[in-house]
């Protein structure tokens, strides 16, 4: 299966908003996560945009409870250095036949970006169920998603990009929507500032929200 849909799924289900991490400080990478997993909030994609991304993810995977995933994949080898650094599942802001073929290759499941219909349809036909909506606000949100729900019933999506939490609470109303991911749960100032408390409370108003 192109998709292990069922796995996916599964992991997209346990919470309804994954932080999207950008992290390059190798310190902060426990204590982030397991802020974030206290706040409620297990499920983590940390972006391949850093040096130390792939240490961080095998820091933030030894985090009891946290579900951890590589973000921003564009190549078949970040796939396979994703596996190698323990992450579950795999996010990419794009959907390039190359990357939906090679995603077959490896044992976890990637969830491939799109922007249209028409690359929604390319996604499905490769045989993925669950998309990335990216980047969803500069897009046209959610009335976008809405008007993709009738039409592309089959398909079940994560939006991404400029999602605040008032703004995920009218994504997650959507019957097309499984979860939305963003980085509003960890401002640039309190990773810096070390301020992980600030960080588990903004997760835990975050993992507050509800799937409709
Ligand atoms: C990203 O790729 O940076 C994610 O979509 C997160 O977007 P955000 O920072 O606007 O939440």
């Amino acid at each position: 299966m192109p998709q292990d849909a069922a796995a996916l799924r599964s992991m997209l289900s346990l919470a309804p908003v994954i932080p999207v991490i950008i992290l390059d400080d190798l310190d902060a990478a426990r204590p982030l996560a397991e802020a974030l997993v206290a706040g409620g909030l297990p499920v983590l994609e940390v972006t391949l945009r850093t040096p130390n991304a792939l240490r961080v993810i095998a820091e933030m995977a030894k985090v009891p409870g946290a579900v951890v995933g590589s973000g921003t994949v564009r190549s078949p080898l970040q796939m396979g250095h994703s596996v190698d650094a323990g992450c579950q599942f795999m996010v990419s802001p794009g959907a390039s036949p190359r990357l939906l073929e090679a995603a077959e290759d490896h044992p976890i499941p990637l969830l491939p970006g799109i922007a249209t219909p028409t690359e929604a349809m390319t996604a499905s036909e490769h045989g993925y169920s669950f998309l990335k909506f990216f980047p969803a606000e500069a897009l046209g949100g959610a009335p976008v998603l809405k008007a993709f729900a009738s039409p592309l019933a089959d398909i079940a999506f994560c939006p991404t990009g400029g999602i605040d939490l008032e703004k995920a609470r009218t994504y997650l109303a959507l019957p097309n929507v499984i979860c939305v991911g963003g980085s509003w749960i960890m401002p640039a100032d309190a990773i810096a500032a070390k301020d992980f408390g600030r960080i588990e409370r903004l997760a835990r108003e975050a993992a507050g929200l509800r799937k409709a």
